[in-house]
């Protein structure tokens, strides 16, 4: 079994939370975990101004993926950082590529689940989550969250991203935070357990 990890991340923290998903997937016996990122739209020039240079280097040995890429998967998980409440751009751009495997229902009844990261703690992850969904649903996916078997989301001690709707992360207005291990543990978590179903839906 092959489970698809697809993200898109301009500094890094929706790359860093993509791998600990992928280890969540490799946790399941004969599940292997495919890391891809979405293409890029921005001209290197505008990735300057944003800062993001140097980010992006460290994910460069990450391949771009390609939309059959999706079909041959037996389940995805979608990693985006928040822009406005939504899914980035880049994202976007690539998923309205798919309406060839739309067409022939191509992802109908294989499991889809989404992650995030926001600058700000109430910027729209779970708007972001949400919103995604409505795509993975037209493509007739089948949704998975995370669950509150995972417990870490219910943490108040500390500032942590994580609901029901999938793990995330909180980045700070300038990129400054790094994921934490709860956010972390959240990605494993949300990786096993979409491993775990589509096993049993396979
Ligand atoms: C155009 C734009 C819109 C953004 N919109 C939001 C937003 O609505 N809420 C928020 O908290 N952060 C917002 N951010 C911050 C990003 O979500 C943040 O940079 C991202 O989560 C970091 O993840 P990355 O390192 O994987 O790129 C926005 C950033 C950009 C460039």
């Amino acid at each position: 079994m092959k489970i698809l990890v697809l993200y898109y991340s301009m500094y890094g923290h929706v790359h860093r939370m993509a791998e600990a998903v992928a280890e969540g997937v490799k946790e399941v016996k004969g599940v292997e975990a495919v890391l891809r990122r979405a293409p890029e739209t921005l001209p290197a020039e505008v990735l300057g101004k944003m800062g993001a240079l140097e980010a992006q280097k460290g994910m460069a040995h990450v391949p771009i993926c390609t939309v059959e890429e999706l079909a041959s998967a037996d389940a995805v998980i979608f990693g985006t950082p928040t822009r406005f409440g939504n899914m980035c751009g880049q994202m976007r751009q690539f998923l309205d590529a798919t309406g060839g495997l739309w067409a022939r229902g191509a992802l109908v009844g294989k499991v889809g689940s989404v992650f995030t990261s926001s600058a700000t703690q109430h910027g729209g992850q779970e708007s972001t989550i949400l919103s995604f969904h409505i795509t993975l649903l037209h493509h007739g996916m089948v949704l998975v969250g995370l669950p509150y078997s995972f417990q870490g989301q219910t943490r108040i001690d500390e500032i942590t991203g994580g609901s029901p709707y999938g793990a995330s992360t909180i980045a700070g207005g300038k990129g400054e935070r790094t994921p934490s291990e709860n956010e972390l543990a959240a990605a494993r978590f949300q990786g096993k357990h979409v491993a775990t179903i589509a096993a049993k839906l396979v």
